[in-house]
C-alpha cells in the first residue's frame, strides 16, 4: 500500500508519500517562518493563505521524487487537528479532493498521533509498549503507548507548553521567532550557574509540568539591566536548564510509575541536543533507552501523518466524503487500531 500525505496544521506546509514495503519515498517541508517573522508569531489566515499556494507544488515534488503516478496510490491522509481550523481545511480540502478524484480513501489524521508515531520512521523504531514525551509548541505531554491507537495519557502541562516557554521567553531576550532554536543556540555560551530558574512542579509527586512561571522569572532577571549578548546566553542557558530537568525527571518518573524502560521522545522540542543529551544520560544510568525521531521529523512533517495514516488506512479505516477539520481533538478518542499487515516506516 503506498499513500501520500499532507501536514498544514500551523505554520509548516508538508507532503510525504509512504510505501507499506518500501518505507518513507519522499518528503519534503516549507516553513513559513520568515512570513510570520515581522509579526512575532503565527497570524493564522496569511498561514491558511500560503498553504493554499505551497501545497500542490509540495505535493507535485514529493510524487516526482517518489517516482510515483497518482494512480500508483492507494489513499490519502492529512492533518484533520488539532492546529489552527483556516490552516488545517487547506490541506483537508486538498487530500479530500484529490482523494475522490483518484478514487482512493481519504483519511483525516490526529497531529498528536503523526509526532508520536515520528520515531517509528528510524531504521530502529522503538518497541511497544513505551513512555512517550511530547513536547511540542502546543503542547507538553507523557503517554503510555501500548500499541498504535492505544494512548494514555500519564501526565501534561497545566499551563504553557515547553516550546511556548522556549518562545516566550526567547521573545523578552529579544531573539527572533520561533525563539526555541535560537534560545538552544545560544545557550552553548551561557555560563553555568549563571542564572537558576525555578522548576515547578519538581517538588510534587505526579506527572505534571507547569512552565507559565518561566516568563515572570525571566522578567525580573533581565529588568533594569543591559541586555547584552552575554547576559541574553546566561538566561538563555538557565531557562534551557530549567526545561530540560522538569521534562527529564518527570520522563524518568513516567517509566518508573509505568515500570516501562522504552521512552520515545518527539515533537518540537524533542529536537534540543541538551534534552537529548541529559535524557540518555539519565536512562543509561537505569538501563532504559530513549528513542528518537531525526530534527527533522521532530518538528511538524508530513512524513509523520503519513506512519499515522498508512496505519490506519490499511486497517480500513478511512473518512466519509465530507471535509472536515478540528481545532481541539481529544487524543485519547482516537479508534484503536487493530493492524492487519506488518508496515515498513524507515527508507529501505
Ligand atoms: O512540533 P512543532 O514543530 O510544532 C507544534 O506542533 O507545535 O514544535 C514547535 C516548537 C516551537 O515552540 C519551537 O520553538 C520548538 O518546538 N523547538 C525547539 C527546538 N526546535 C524547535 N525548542 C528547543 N530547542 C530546539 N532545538
Ligand atoms: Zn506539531
Amino acid at each position: 500500500m503506498r499513500i501520500l500525505a499532507l501536514e498544514s496544521s500551523c505554520d509548516e506546509s508538508a507532503a510525504a508519500v509512504l510505501d507499506s514495503a518500501r518505507g518513507l519515498l519522499a518528503h519534503a517541508v516549507f516553513s513559513q517562518i520568515e512570513l510570520h517573522r515581522i509579526y512575532g508569531g503565527v497570524v493564522p489566515e496569511l498561514a491558511s493563505r500560503d498553504h493554499v499556494q505551497r501545497l500542490l507544488p509540495l505535493l507535485r515534488e514529493v510524487l516526482r521524487a517518489a517516482a510515483t503516478a497518482p494512480g500508483e496510490l492507494d489513499g490519502v491522509a492529512y492533518t484533520a487537528g488539532p492546529g489552527l481550523v483556516g490552516a488545517l481545511l487547506t490541506g483537508a480540502a486538498l487530500a479530500r479532493s484529490l482523494a475522490f478524484a483518484w478514487g482512493v480513501p481519504a483519511l483525516g489524521v490526529h497531529h498528536l498521533e503523526g509526532h508520536l508515531l515520528a520515531p517509528l520512521l528510524e531504521p530502529e523504531p522503538p518497541p511497544f509498549p513505551h513512555v512517550a514525551l511530547l513536547a511540542s509548541g502546543g503542547h507538553t505531554m507523557l503517554i503510555e503507548v501500548q500499541g498504535i491507537g492505544a494512548y494514555r495519557l500519564l501526565g501534561q502541562t497545566r499551563d504553557d507548553a515547553a516550546g511556548e516557554a522556549f518562545d516566550k521567553t526567547a521573545k523578552l531576550l529579544g531573539l527572533p521567532y520561533p525563539g526555541g532554536p535560537e534560545l538552544a543556540r545560544i545557550a552553548e555560551q551561557g555560563r553555568a550557574g549563571a542564572f537558576v530558574f525555578p522548576r515547578p512542579m519538581l517538588d510534587r509527586p505526579g506527572l505534571e509540568f507547569s512552565f507559565s512561571g518561566l516568563k515572570t522569572a525571566v522578567l525580573h532577571a533581565v529588568r533594569d539591566r543591559v541586555l547584552d549578548d552575554t547576559l541574553r546566553a546566561d538566561v538563555a542557558r538557565g531557562v534551557q536548564e530549567a526545561i530540560v530537568e522538569c521534562l527529564c525527571v518527570k520522563a524518568v518518573r513516567a517509566l518508573d510509575e509505568t515500570d516501562c524502560e522504552v521512552l520515545t521522545v518527539s515533537g518540537g522540542v524533542g529536537a534540543n541536543q541538551q534534552l537529548r543529551t541529559t535524557l540518555t544520560r539519565a536512562l543509561a544510568s537505569r538501563g532504559a533507552r530513549a528513542y528518537y525521531p531525526r530534527p527533522e521529523f521532530c518538528t511538524d512533517n508530513a512524513a509523520m501523518i503519513a506512519v499515522a495514516g498508512l496505519a490506519r488506512l490499511a486497517a480500513g479505516q478511512h473518512d466519509d466524503l465530507a471535509i472536515g477539520a478540528r481545532a481541539q481533538w481529544a487524543l485519547d478518542s482516537l479508534p484503536p487500531l487493530i493492524s492487519s499487515e506488518p508496515l515498513r516506516y524507515a527508507n529501505s
